[in-house]
């Protein structure tokens, strides 16, 4: 591989290309980690409004390790994948206890960390601290794979090992914080996953040996994913007065300790909802479809019938919560999944 040529192609272009983003005006230790684990998973766009709100709300590693669990997971509302808020939390504690308040920039401290895998280390030694460490993701592995017009498969773990000793051959010592970014920017805006790369408008195609050799469609090789298991539901949105019924979820698994409208497995008729309702500790209702919807996990899909219930008489052994619209709102940190069920009952925003 050109590495020079390739250093100084991409870095020119980061130069003017660059999108602007909010935590790279000001890359505090603090907030290119906020950034960094917000941004596992999930698309910048995504990200955007959370990270703002999370700083303004979060300012500190001294304020993250004091929030409460309720508030932080309502603050990550939507964002998904919610233990890596309960992480973010734990890390803050540790680095209060630990690191003196500190967040640290060695790789192995960082990792050390709740949360923080070799990726995302990578990630905040190299932009917070400068420090000449890659941050391999699957963008990267993407781009080196064409660049190096590799046949690898890069969703298998022996390639991600192959591929991080040429990606640490690539980092520059100067200014590997950006060089990083411009990697990142690259795989989000020119080297496209799916659908066609835009070869033509790619700062480094003189280095790439997929797009001399005419492979770029082939490569990267990725072997298919095993499709997602499907998980039929009965959801129910339950009012009583003013106030609808929620329930928390377990606090091990899928969603832990995220609030939710009480559902059962498998698709009820409105009968068998009825006993289903009895057995949730209702007396008397009235019962109305929803619109049916899906969920889509990362291996899961719920597929979701959904009632709406207007109960008039309560049992007393009722294990429910009830929560007005304006503590749904603000209070109880609801999992997206759930946001296509209230999508028509007015006043509930998820
Ligand atoms: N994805 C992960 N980290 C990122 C960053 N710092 N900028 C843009 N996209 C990213």
């Amino acid at each position: 591989m050109k590495r020079a040529e390739f250093q100084n192609l991409l870095m020119q272009w980061y130069k003017k290309e660059a999108r602007v983003l909010p935590w790279r005006s000001d890359p505090t230790p603090y907030k290119v980690w906020i950034s960094e684990i917000m941004l596992q998973q999930t698309r910048v766009d995504t990200v955007i409004p959370y990270f703002l709100r999370f700083i303004e709300e979060v300012p500190s590693v001294a304020a993250l390790a004091q929030i409460e669990e309720e508030k932080l997971l309502k603050l990550w509302q939507g964002l998904g994948y919610y233990n890596r808020a309960l992480n973010l939390k734990k890390a803050g504690l540790k680095v209060i206890e630990e690191f003196n308040g500190e967040i640290p920039s060695e790789m192995e401290d960082l990792m050390s960390l709740p949360g923080i895998g070799v990726y995302t280390a990578g990630a905040i030694a190299s932009i917070a601290f400068g420090k000449a460490v890659p941050a391999v993701d699957g963008n990267v592995l993407r781009i080196i794979a064409r660049v190096t017009a590799s046949r690898e498969d890069i969703s298998s773990p022996a390639t991600k090992k192959v591929f991080e000793p040429l990606a640490l051959q690539l980092i520059p010592k100067d200014n590997p914080g950006d060089f990083n970014q411009a990697l990142m920017d690259l795989g989000a805006t020119i080297c496209l996953s799916n659908g066609e790369p835009k070869c033509n408008e790619c700062p480094v195609n003189s280095c790439c040996e997929a797009y001399r050799k005419d492979l770029t469609f082939e490569l990267p090789v990725q072997s298919a994913k095993k499709p997602r298991k499907i998980l039929k539901k009965t959801v129910f949105v339950i009012s009583y007065k003013d106030s609808y019924a929620l329930k928390k979820r377990p606090a091990k698994g899928l969603l832990a300790n995220l609030w939710e409208f009480p559902n059962v497995e498998g698709h009820l008729n409105a009968e068998q909802g009825k006993q289903a309702l009895n057995s949730l500790g209702l007396a008397a209702f009235e019962i109305s479809k929803l619109p049916a919807s899906k969920h889509i996990f990362t291996h899961l899909e719920w597929h979701m019938k959904s009632y709406l219930v207007k109960a008039t008489e309560l049992q007393a052994s009722s294990d429910l919560t009830w929560a007005t619209k304006e503590e749904i709102n603000h209070r109880y940190s609801i999992p997206t999944a759930f946001k296509k069920v209230v999508a028509d009952v007015e006043g509930i925003v998820l």
